[in-house]
């Protein structure tokens, strides 16, 4: 399984790229405004930098809603790193961009996807990965790890090369139990790859190692 983190941050981008599991970065339009960034210059710098630390997929989301936007957009960002994996949200004239950036090579995430219906739709586009967002579905008391484990079944079925990447992953649990599914990417902040680390025998376990090891100097 691939290890991607949801931040426009660029110190625990780095902090988790020394940590030598990182596969890749997402971003969306709240993580960057959150980080400052603003202004067209601005933000193609920041994908750049971005780009810079991470060898691995970026993904780069579109701000613009409709198809002929999102295709100029689209382009601008896959321009600026071969890594760039353009993020286009789950609606209509978003299927077809996924379509066009399919055809043209360009590689896709297709974001907001809350049902198995909206992941075969954007699987059929040709979607290079599809992120549906775990812990909004959890918010509002559904079962995201059911709609995980719909779309493994489904792009099973088919043989859809599309990924599932699940998103808005907000503790290590989400991620031990998108493993156990087979999801192929999770995307999380730094905070729950770090608490993967986290066992309390592990650290009474050192702790004891350590005194131990006293005696044998
Ligand atoms: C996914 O690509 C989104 O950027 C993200 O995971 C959303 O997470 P949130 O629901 O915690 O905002």
């Amino acid at each position: 399984m691939k290890f991607f983190i949801d931040t426009a941050n660029l110190e625990q981008i780095r902090e988790a790229n020394d940590l030598g599991i990182l596969d890749g970065v997402t971003t969306n339009p709240s993580l960057m405004a959150k980080e400052g960034i603003s202004g067209n210059e601005a933000i193609l710098q920041h994908y750049k930098d971005i780009c810079d630390i991470v060898d691995g997929d970026i993904s780069a989301e579109v701000l613009s809603t409709t198809y002929e936007e999102m295709i100029a957009e689209g382009e601008t960002l896959a321009k600026i790193h071969p890594n760039i994996v353009v993020k286009i949200p789950m609606i209509k004239d978003g299927v077809k961009a996924l379509k066009y950036f399919s055809d043209k090579g360009i590689k896709t995430n297709c974001t907001l996807i809350f049902s198995a219906g909206q992941a075969l739709l954007a699987a059929k586009a040709g979607a290079t990965y599809v992120s549906p967002f775990l812990g909004r579905l959890d918010d509002i008391s559904t079962d995201s790890l059911n709609l995980i484990e719909e779309i493994r079944l489904i792009f099973d079925n088919y043989d859809y090369s599309t990924q599932i990447l699940a998103a808005s992953v907000r503790h290590s649990m989400h991620i031990i139990n998108c493993a156990k599914i087979g999801a192929d990417v999770v995307t999380c902040p730094l905070q729950p790859i770090l608490s993967l680390l986290k066992h309390p025998l592990t650290d009474s376990g050192l702790e004891q190692f350590i005194k131990d090891s006293q005696k044998m100097i």
